[in-house]
């Protein structure tokens, strides 16, 4: 059997729970030769020698057949991909605002080079819903997807309604328990769920656009007087990302702030777990459920990534490729 022989750039809140990972997984066969870091400096749970701070050393290795690549700055993190790509290595990314920003070139490279580019940790980390999307529904037959897919914002409403913390006191929580973003207003303002939801659109429906074409906001203008309406009805408010099917075939799309009722299944969806409902032909209505940010959670899909890179699995794309893909529209806000 293939050994899997990793590369990986970046230790942190990511790169570290796969490391611990794979540390438990032996059975896996997945070595992890080489890390590249940008603070050598920097105190770390590993031994010294993993390091380095010369990408080459793992782009050029021969030996090394996976590069994962999950650190933080995106133009970085496109170099390293395209260039592991062009060296004939597969990938695992998390890198959403990467892949977001960077999507048909990536689309590009995968056909060019037949390789595999995975990404499941980069949207909703533990719930496989990007393989989910990728092989299970029709193009036709997806009605609508609803889903929560940034952690901190969640775990930061959950803690202020539920709990009564301040905004400061919840989002300083979020990023002790390593959800939130390095730069946090990623996830307030919903940059970070605009993110995922322009890899989750493509994956679902063949949609290629960048994130800023996607209408998003965060939770910044959610005031405390929304909070005591919400008390009031019995709802609760949520950073929804949400598609639809329109009756002429085109998808309409967003992600907002939004009440929604207590029977609503993502009312179930606290703290720092990840939901998403789909709606389609003859399953009718699924809910997939799973924490969306954190550590093991994350490293958890880069493995499971990984692992499925030993018998060549890669996307098919197969609403863009094979199917005629679906158009985004911005109508759907204009009637609501
Ligand atoms: N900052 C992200 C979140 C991490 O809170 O969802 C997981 O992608």
């Amino acid at each position: 059997e293939k050994e899997l022989v990793i590369g990986m750039f970046g230790f942190g809140v990511v790169g570290e729970g796969l490391y611990r990972i794979l540390q438990q997984t032996p059975s896996l066969k997945a070595r992890m030769k080489k890390v590249c870091i940008k603070h050598p400096g920097k105190k770390r749970n590993a031994p010294e020698d993993l390091f380095t701070t010369d990408k080459n050393e793992l782009l050029f290795d021969e030996e090394i057949n996976v590069i994962v690549e999950v650190i933080n700055e995106s133009d970085a993190a496109f170099d390293i991909v395209s260039t592991a790509l062009k060296n004939n290595k597969n990938v695992v990314s998390a890198s959403k605002k990467m892949i977001a920003e960077h999507l048909q070139e990536i689309l590009d490279l995968q056909k060019q080079t037949g390789l595999s580019f995975l990404c499941e940790p980069a949207a909703c980390a533990s719930i496989p819903v990007i393989r989910n999307l990728e092989e299970y529904y029709d193009n036709d037959l997806l009605h609508s997807i609803r889903a929560i897919v940034n952690g901190s914002t969640n775990f930061i409403l959950t803690k202020m309604f539920d709990e009564n913390l301040s905004f400061q006191d919840a989002l300083l929580l979020a990023q002790q328990l390593g959800y939130a973003e390095t730069d946090p207003t990623l996830d307030v303002e919903g940059f970070d769920a605009a993110n995922k939801w322009t890899i989750l659109l493509n994956h679902a429906y063949g949609i290629v656009v960048r994130s800023g074409e996607i209408l998003f906001s965060g939770i910044q203008n959610v005031q405390l007087s929304d909070a005591k309406v919400a008390k009031e009805k019995k709802w609760q408010i949520k950073l929804v990302a949400q598609a639809k099917t329109l009756l002429n075939g085109k998808v309409a799309a967003f992600v907002l702030p939004q009440f929604v009722e207590d029977e609503d299944l993502l009312a179930f969806v606290k703290n720092e777990f990840n939901g998403v409902v789909i709606e389609s032909g003859f399953a009718d209505k699924q809910f997939f459920y799973g924490k969306g940010a954190g550590s093991m959670a994350t490293g958890s899909a880069v493995m499971s990534d990984v692992a499925a890179l030993r018998y060549g699995y890669r996307y098919e794309y197969k609403k863009l490729y094979h199917h005629k893909p679906k158009e985004l529209t911005n109508d759907f806000y204009l009637r609501v």
